[in-house]
């Protein structure tokens, strides 16, 4: 095999690979193709991100059962909301103006604890189960390539040429336990990938850019159509841009952000039907379920208004932008996204508050807002109100001045397309 990079491994120099496994077909197969390929050693590793409805038990013992030398389970919601998706809150994180970045936030926590496995299990290798086609492999091949010099990678769905009718055969010859959705008779299932800040579904009629979405593929948020009749009202609350309060209520992160989620599902907020530029050139199309982000995201960014100057509510969209893009770009341990957080820990320091919403067949409203901090004083932007400290009489010097370069421009201009003969 011709290697192209530093990190790409040698056939002959794999003895013990670290397999990030999450129990489903590609890895699956994978955990024995290792074996067979490599004749080396598996170790396995599945991390907990909050994605709903695995059974960590049952992946350990098919890991095991499939010969893994052992399995490796890590519960890494705490660190995933504290470390990766609250820095996404301050920097408001939308990639492309839809994608909460819950998948590319996700995967440089995963990287780096399948490094810090690696070095604990002796392993020289480390495997995942993305595409060449994707942003994943990037993000998680430059994380260990970054964090680990010392480790290789392996990305056999990159290079094994097997197709699913092939893995299947594969999986059946191996004695790999199929399950009926991954029958062919049903076809392939829509690819998904989540965790506790989103889930996404890529594949079948997703491709077609003309068809509209099939009911089937949400199975986080209800189509708004079947959403309640009565209207939710929440109340979130911040500290310096923390999340730490629903309706009243202190919650630690993990569990805040599940609770809204859950209301936001229940009420059909957060369907993001979303076309997608992809680091690697492709452009796809996505489906979105992201009811937590769609409204702590609005909540923060309406509250970060509030307290904020015209100034900086001018300049932090740019930022927030390029802090989205480097993420998104599989970037996270480069150094301009820290000096980035630097400006977003700053700036969230006053964005304490809280935000009243309204949850309505698919929509999310802000109805209220207060904070010790807002930059605000209702009786100087008052109607029924004059004087005091704003000086009306005062405006049209203001507008004099404010106007003069704009106004010179504009004669200077006009006098010039009078003069052409
Ligand atoms: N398009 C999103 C991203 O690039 C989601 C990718 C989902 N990943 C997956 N393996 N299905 O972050």
């Amino acid at each position: 095999m011709l290697r192209t990079a530093s990190y790409e491994a040698d056939p002959a120099q794999v003895h013990r690979v670290l397999l990030l496994y999450s129990g489903g077909l590609d890895t699956s197969v994978m955990l024995k193709w290792i074996q067979d390929s490599y004749d080396a050693e598996v170790v396995c590793l599945t991390v907990n991100l909050g994605q709903p409805g695995e059974d960590y038990e049952v992946i350990e013992g098919k890991a095991l059962a499939l010969g893994a030398l052992e399995c490796h389970v890590v519960d890494a919601r705490e660190q995933f909301a504290h470390e990766y998706v609250l820095p996404a809150i301050k920097a408001n994180a939308l990639y492309g103006g839809g994608y909460p970045l819950f998948t590319a936030l996700g995967r440089p926590l995963i990287a780096k604890l399948a490094v810090e496995q690696a070095r604990a299990s002796g392993c020289d290798t480390i495997a995942h189960g993305c595409t060449g086609k994707g942003n994943d492999q990037v993000r998680i091949e430059a994380t260990i390539a970054t964090l680990a010099p010392e480790l290789k990678v392996i990305a056999p769905v990159r290079s094994w040429q097997m197709g699913r009718e092939e893995e299947l055969a594969y999986a059946r010859a191996h004695g790999i336990p199929v399950k009926a959705s991954h029958g062919v008779e049903s076809g392939a299932p829509y690819s998904i990938d989540d965790n506790l800040w989103g889930r996404s579904s890529e594949g079948r009629w997703i491709e077609d850019l003309a068809h509209a979405p099939d009911d089937d593929v949400f199975q986080l948020v209800t189509p708004p159509e079947r959403a309640p009749d009565e209207a939710q009202e929440v109340e979130l609350g911040f500290e310096r841009g923390v999340p730490v309060t629903l309706d009243g209520e202190r919650l630690e992160l993990v569990t805040l952000i599940e609770r809204v989620a859950e209301s936001g599902a229940r009420h059909g907020v957060g369907i993001v039907d979303h076309i997608e530029d992809r680091i690697v050139g492709l452009k796809v199309r996505d489906i979105y379920e992201v009811p937590a982000a769609a409204i702590v995201l609005l909540a923060h960014q309406e509250l970060e208004h509030l307290v904020g100057t015209i100034h900086q509510n001018q300049f932090k969209p740019e930022l927030d932008r390029q802090w989205a893009y480097l993420v998104y770009a599989g970037l996270w341990w480069e150094p301009l996204r820290g000096d980035l957080d630097a400006y977003m820990e700053r700036v969230n320091v006053q964005v304490t508050g809280t935000i009243g919403l309204k949850l309505y067949k698919g929509h999310v409203r802000v109805q209220t807002r207060s904070s010790p901090n807002a930059v605000y004083d209702a009786g100087l932007a008052s109607f029924s109100q004059s004087g005091g400290l704003f000086s009306q009489s005062a405006a049209p010097g203001f507008i004099e001045l404010w106007s003069l370069q704009s106004r010179m421009a504009w004669r200077l201009r006009n006098q010039r397309a009078e003069e052409r003969p």
